[in-house]
């Protein structure tokens, strides 16, 4: 039986991890630390860790878990910003979760454009207070708009989809354009100046970060929708405010925000907002935040459980994985 120290539990992760884990003989210890620096000790005498996006997979973190003899770091997410990859290789397996439901983060994208372009939210408080009035709730049709995707991987094409469905005109840019895809792909600074909706679907890397920034907010079209599923710091908070403040941006969904690491997944709701930042951006009547929940389906927890397991015992039955990070 080989067992794993699983990090930064939620409950949500409970049901499915325990089922996959019982029927591969893997027994998970569910700790609620994210792992870090301070909290890497707690997986000494474990055979592997299992860590999720807010985790920090650092050279420390990763010297110390070589230490313990620990062979393998299973992400339970598609993302591996949070791990020094570099660092990793050739010390421990990084393992990951490639795709788990595509369908999953695309849907929430567009759940928050209709949402805040409708203002749903807004009304569904309204008429719970028995307040049936429309001032204010005016929204736009999106047949017709144009819609520009960054990044048009497993998700962003799901996404082009589902905008396609409503009517809308999709352009999109990616570093790696795939030709036979059927994608009317543009350069970055043309999206940016064309689109009348923004959705950020490529992973955050060091060319990526803080793509929208005070420089590309200026080439925006004016009342532009901006929406983030993907990393955070592909924003560059303060841009984004300060083109909020200009009526730049006419709106903004965030399901991902670059400090959320110790605010989101938990309940904050008793405690003094210390991130100014996202406290302006929360009080914006404009501005739609969800926390880091687009991966959040029943389908998705499959996927993500059993690739998981799957991953951990292809690594300790052969001591390699095929989803291993390279
Ligand atoms: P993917 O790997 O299938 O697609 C990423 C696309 O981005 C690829 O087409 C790639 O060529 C492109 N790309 C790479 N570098 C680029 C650059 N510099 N500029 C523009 N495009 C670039 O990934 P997938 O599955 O579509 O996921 C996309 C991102 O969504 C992930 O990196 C992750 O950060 C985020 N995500 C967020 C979740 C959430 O719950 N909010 C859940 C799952 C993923």
């Amino acid at each position: 039986m080989k067992r794993i120290a699983f990090f930064d539990t939620k409950s949500y992760d409970l049901p499915t991890f325990e089922k996959y884990g019982r029927e591969a003989g893997i027994e998970f210890k569910f700790l609620e630390s994210k792992l870090n620096e301070d909290t890497v000790g707690l997986a000494r005498g474990y055979d592997g860790v299992c860590a999720f996006v807010n985790d920090t997979v650092n050279a420390a973190v990763i010297d110390t878990l070589v230490s313990f003899g620990i062979g393998i770091v299973a992400l339970r997410s598609a993302g591996y910003n949070h791990v020094d990859i570099d660092h990793a290789r050739g010390r421990v397996c990084v393992c990951r979760v490639p795709a788990y439901s595509p369908y999953a983060v695309a849907e929430h994208a567009m759940a928050m454009l209709l949402t805040s372009i409708r203002r749903i939210h807004k009304a569904y408080i309204r008429t719970r207070d028995f307040n049936f009035s429309l001032n204010g709730l005016t929204g736009f049709d999106l047949h017709g708009k144009t819609v520009g995707v960054v990044g048009t991987g497993k998700i962003g094409r799901v996404f082009i989809d589902i905008c396609r469905g409503f009517g809308m005109r999709v352009i999109a840019y990616d570093k790696y354009p795939d030709a036979a895809a059927g994608i009317d792909y543009v350069s970055l600074d043309t999206l940016f100046r064309e689109s009348d909706i923004i959705s950020f679907h490529c992973p955050l890397t060091s060319e990526t970060y803080h793509m929208l920034n005070a420089e590309t907010v200026k080439k925006l079209k004016k009342g532009v929708v901006i929406i983030n599923t993907s990393r955070g710091a592909l924003i560059d908070s303060e841009a984004l405010l300060d083109g909020i403040r200009a009526r730049q941006i006419g709106a903004t969904c965030l399901d991902v925000y670059e400090e959320e690491s110790d605010i989101f997944f938990e309940d904050n709701s008793g405690h003094i907002m210390e991130d100014e930042t996202l406290a302006r951006l929360l009080f914006m009547p404009n501005v739609l935040i969800t926390s880091h929940q687009a991966f959040l389906t029943q389908e998705a927890l499959e996927n993500i459980a059993r690739v998981t397991v799957d991953n951990i015992t292809e690594f300790f039955n052969t001591g390699k994985c095929s989803n291993e990070v390279k």
